[in-house]
């Protein structure tokens, strides 16, 4: 920068080289600077500033005196207001040749200024009321002092800043106006070096080293520059993300072989699911790509190895032929939510395992009636299994694993117990490639949706966790150990887990009738209740943790927790800390009009379609939230109330059933993924704003699945409330509700394309990128005659019989602002 004493010395190499000055350059600037004091002596104080620019223009008079920089005026721009969220960009004026061009922040919650000289921008920042931000734009004359003006930004609250999107029964991925999508990695995209571009006729194979199927739960663990954990960037990072399914007949060529399957294709469908771990990166301006050779570069699938850790390790209950100690695994499947816990792992989450194992009808035989009950109550009971898997060889246990009827001596001979090995809390750390991931067997075993980790100063860490049944819970482990914050950088990071995630208590929850609850233990003593018989089960007496942890459910039914409407994704609330639980449906045999309780509260009918189908039970769903007493993790009591009742606007009792006031800018069904933005960026402070995906089948007449954007307030904003429930009789239930929904505080923000489910969500901390899964388009087509032809429909006009690919999208705001505001 040029630096200038008109006292002494001036040194600029442009003006140096200027052989037409006859003068020296300091005569001339000492001749300046002693006019200039005179004029100013000459002039009112009051009309300074007014005068200034006249009086200074008079200079340039003198030819080569102006080359120099020898006045200078400046202006800031008008003052502006904006919203919390959204870029501003500051644009200075100077007229003459200054120096030292720039911008500072005077006042006002401290921005980051980004650019330099004459223009920068910023993002406003998160603000509880208006909020003024002055800044200075300065030039420095030849001579004198700087000259500086001043613009005024002020800043309101965020708001939801875009228009809500229609209802769409078409085959793209809709954003509002003003977003743009890009669509990331794809089924079958390689994820190895020297792996071949993704053909999507069926013939590819290597899914081992390619993208899974059945997109779920996401989040982008940050990368510096040299490759280690990096919580704030937001151009690059490791995408982590589940893939809890398949569309079977997309994979082969002519869709699947039926049973005795080749082993080619069964090996190829255990490849789709699981896990995998991704290098994205931004080249610039949110252009995302990821890297195909990054040697962070994982998948994890059913056949990686795994390690048990916890109360259930090395126990009985694990042993099998390929764990002979009850310590090792092999796999996770159908990982469904998610969780991130403070010391930067993954905990991935393995859902509806049950389905993919067989038993024969001659198992029961052989087996004590605890284990009858126990494998029927956790529904392994097919006698196939999915997909038929372990038809696939009878001497390859990859495959045989998959039969957990008993055909040798011990445990230790077969696969009795390869039901156990599943339906856990896994913890992958995705910055090491080759460690290797730890079943968390306190957080007890059942169809786990979702693991929100909450970690906070001088408190116990705390894990919320849904059971995705009809009928089942909602679960908490509590650690022993209080949290530090030297935790969660710590380079071994598994071990940080087993600190946390080893040992503690395990609780589930009774929501009671008066708004409040209670966080029940799962702690095994000799007094622990037995699990009274009922139905078809026997009474069931518990003998050690192990079997509490491996037999979860039994545990929660002996001490009263209360059954819900499917409790899917679990999410916290970063600035209340209030937890939010998606129930996302339930149907009339479990929720018929004498069933309800006051935190499951709604028995009704929604018709469907043109012919009016009956639905009924829950089938739109609901999202309950709870906050715990004294806000901390260990409470065992907790208030609650029902946030938000999905409903079809258009033929809902709105008295009854469309009870948040939904309209058709903001109905919803069948809530299942949850996400608060991160506290990091504008939309996840103050009053974070909260997303809900949908995985629906009753609005699906009229849209399909959705996400949408909310800024929710606070357990107890609402009231008791009395429903009375209409389904095949009538019936009354008293309950507590949230406010209702309005046009500001909820709006649809994305339709996804035909027979699809929008699940996994993330955003980088700087919130100018949200990334969304988009999972089974299409998953009610053949091969043949496919149910979507997504992702390819985003780009142009594919031929019908292209398949479609589950995809995880990113999704940017064309002005750079933070997404939703
Ligand atoms: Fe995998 Fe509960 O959805
Ligand atoms: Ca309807
Ligand atoms: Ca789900």
């Amino acid at each position: 920068m040029t630096e200038m004493n008109p006292a002494t010395t001036y040194t600029d190499g442009d003006v140096d080289t200027n052989d037409t000055t006859q003068r020296s350059l300091e005569s001339m600037a000492a001749e300046r600077y002693s006019r200039r004091q005179a004029l100013y002596r000459g002039a009112g104080a009051t009309t300074m500033a007014f005068m200034g620019t006249s009086l200074l223009a008079a200079c340039d008079d003198e030819g080569a005196e102006g080359s120099i920089g020898g006045s200078v005026t400046v202006t800031a721009g008008s003052n502006v207001a904006t919203s919390a969220g959204r870029p501003v960009t500051l644009t200075g004026n100077v007229s003459g040749s200054g120096s030292d061009i720039g911008w500072t922040q005077q006042s006002g919650p401290t921005v980051e200024l980004t650019g330099s000289g004459n223009v920068v921008s910023f993002i406003a920042p998160a603000v509880s009321t208006a909020t003024d931000l002055i800044f200075q734009f300065s030039a420095k004359p030849l001579i004198g002092a700087a000259k500086t003006a001043t613009t005024t930004v002020r800043v309101s609250p965020a708001v939801l800043g875009f228009t809500a999107v229609a209802h769409s029964l078409g085959d793209t991925v809709v954003v509002p106006e003003g977003y743009s999508i890009t669509v990331m990695t794809r089924l079958g995209d390689p994820i190895a070096a020297g792996v071949a571009a993704y053909k999507n006729d069926g013939t590819d194979a290597d899914f081992d080293k390619r993208i899974g199927d059945h997109h779920d739960a996401l989040h982008f663990f940050g990368l510096s520059a040299t490759g280690t954990p990096d919580r704030n960037t937001s151009t690059r990072g490791l995408m982590v993300q589940n893939h809890e399914n398949i569309t079977q007949t997309y994979l082969h060529p002519t869709g699947a072989t039926a049973s005795p399957r080749p082993l080619a294709e069964a090996l190829k469908e255990m490849e789709c699911h699981g896990v995998s771990v991704v290098e994205y990166a931004d080249a610039g301006d949110r252009k995302w790509s990821y890297k195909q050779d990054s040697t962070f570069n994982r998948r994890i699938t059913p056949n990686t190895p795994m390690a048990f850790n916890g109360p259930a390790a090395g126990s009985a209950y694990l042993v099998t032929a390929y764990s002979k100690d009850g310590k090792a695994g092999r796999g996770t499947i159908n990982n469904c939510a998610n969780g991130v816990s403070g010391w930067n792992t993954n905990l991935t989450c393995e859902e509806n395992y049950a389905g993919y194992f067989r038993r024969d009808a001659s198992d029961d035989a052989k087996r004590t009636i605890p284990e009858i009950d126990s494998l029927n109550r956790n529904g392994i009971t097919s006698r196939s299994g999915s997909y038929s898997w372990s038809t696939a060889s009878s001497t390859d246990t990859r495959f045989t694993r998959w039969n957990a009827t008993i055909t040798g001596a011990t445990s230790a001979d077969d696969f009795r117990y390869e039901p156990n090995q599943f339906g856990w809390v896994v913890e992958i750390d995705p910055y090491n490639p080759t460690s290797t991931p730890r079943k968390r067997t306190a957080l007890g075993r059942f169809g786990h949706e979702g693991a929100f980790v909450r970690a906070v100063a001088s408190q116990k860490v705390g894990v919320y966790m849904g059971d995705d049944s009809r009928g089942e819970y909602l679960y908490k482990f509590v650690s022993n150990a209080t949290w530090a914050a030297a935790d969660a950088d710590a380079a071994d990071r598994l071990a940080i887990g087993d600190k946390y995630l080893d040992t503690g208590t395990l609780y589930v929850a009774r929501f009671n009738a008066d708004g409040t609850g209670t966080w029940l233990p799962l702690v095994y003593s000799p007094t622990f209740p037995k699990r009274p018989a009922s139905g078809s089960y026997r009474e069931y007496t518990f003998t050690s943790q192990a079997d509490i942890c491996v037999n979860t459910r039994f545990a929660a039914d002996a001490v009263g927790a209360t059954p819900m409407d499917r409790p899917e994704w679990t999410v916290g609330n970063p600035v209340t800390g209030e937890i939010y639980l998606t129930l996302t449906n339930s149907n009339n045999s479990f929720r018929p009009v004498t069933g309800t309780n006051a935190a499951n509260p709604r028995s009704y009918n929604d018709p469907k379609g043109p012919s009016n189908t009956a639905q009924t039970g829950n089938p739109n769903g609901h999202i309950v939230r709870l906050r715990e007493d004294g806000d901390t993790t260990s409470a065992t009591s907790f208030k609650w109330d029902i946030y938000l009742f999905g409903a079809d606007s258009t033929d809902a009792d709105p008295t009854n059933v469309n009870i948040s006031g939904l309209t058709t800018a903001n109905d919803f069904s069948s809530p299942d993924g949850a996400y608060f933005s991160r506290s990091t960026n504008p939309s996840g402070q103050i009053k974070p704003v909260m997303w809900i995906e949908t995985d629906d089948g009753a609005l699906t007449d009229r849209t399909n699945c959705m996400l949408l954007a909310a800024i929710p307030g606070t357990v107890g904003d609402g009231g008791a409330k009395t429903i009375t429930n209409t389904n095949g009789g009538t019936g009354t239930q008293n309950t507590f509700v949230g406010a209702k929904a309005t046009a500001a505080n909820l709006r649809r923000f994305l339709v996804g394309p035909k027979q699809c489910e929008i699940t996994g969500i993330d955003q980088t901390p700087d919130g100018r990128t949200l990334f969304v899964g988009i999972q089974h388009p299409g998953e009610d087509g053949t091969y043949a005659a496919p149910g979507s032809n997504w992702p390819y429909t985003q780009a142009g006009t594919p031929a019908a019989t292209v398949r479609p690919r589950s995809a995880l999208i990113a999704i940017t705001k064309n002005d750079g602002g933070v997404i939703g505001l």
